[in-house]
């Protein structure tokens, strides 16, 4: 039974709705003088964006995001703050995903307030609308139904972090075989990343401490 629904999502996926966005883009009348990424779910997007709509300034805005320990709710804030002039420009500020959109409203005020530009709009690949705070102006797919999408460049960051959520739920269960715990991730998760992440994820749980390799078994050592 899938217990954390996922879209594995393809380089092609990714290059196509960037190409959709930037048709509903340049279709709206509406061109950027700035693109600015969300870092880091906005930098491939961005780039091809920028690509299809020839614009030469990207710029990147780094959001970091914690869970704060009283309250245990997410919370977002701005990493490097920078000051710029954009006056007169018209912004145009891309993320992979508007989930709960906090990023975006983040990025958006601190560029309003700091960077002073004519013009701010918010272009993402997926907007989640039964959650987010906010509506892109620019969007491909509307998701009604809350669902990770595996994006490629966090192929291996997500594998691994998915690995150690269920050794950790599972935590009685002290040892694993290799087969084991890829079954185990395709049942949770319902996508299969391949052996090249399982493999690498592993040995990063292996690196960090959480599992040790006895003979060609996997022992849980903390999770
Ligand atoms: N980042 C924030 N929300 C996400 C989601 N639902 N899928 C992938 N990346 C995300």
């Amino acid at each position: 039974m899938v217990k954390v629904p996922c879209k594995l999502v393809t380089w092609d996926d990714v290059v196509n709705w960037c190409k959709a966005l930037a048709d509903k883009i340049r279709e709206s009348g509406w061109i950027p003088d700035v693109v600015v990424a969300i870092a880091r779910g906005g930098f491939v997007p961005a780039r091809l964006i920028c690509d299809y709509l020839g614009i030469v300034d990207l710029l990147s805005v780094k959001v970091e995001h914690w869970i704060e320990a009283a309250t245990m709710s997410p919370q977002a804030r701005i990493k490097y703050e920078y000051t710029i002039d954009l006056t007169g420009k018209k912004v145009l500020i891309v993320d992979d995903i508007a989930d709960t959109g906090d990023s975006i409203i983040l990025t958006k005020e601190f560029i309003e307030k700091n960077w002073k530009p004519a013009e701010i709009k918010v272009a993402t690949m997926q907007w989640i609308s039964s959650v987010c705070k906010i509506k892109p102006d620019y969007y491909v797919d509307e998701v009604k139904e809350w669902i990770w999408y595996q994006y490629p460049w966090t192929r291996l960051e997500d594998t691994t972090q998915f690995i150690k959520r269920f050794l950790k739920e599972m935590k009685d269960k002290k040892v694993w075989t290799y087969d084991e715990i890829v079954n185990t991730f395709k049942e949770w998760y319902g996508i299969d990343v391949g052996e090249w992440f399982y493999k690498r994820a592993l040995e990063e749980l292996v690196k960090k401490g959480v599992l040790r390799k006895v003979d060609d078994k996997y022992e849980v050592i903390s999770v």
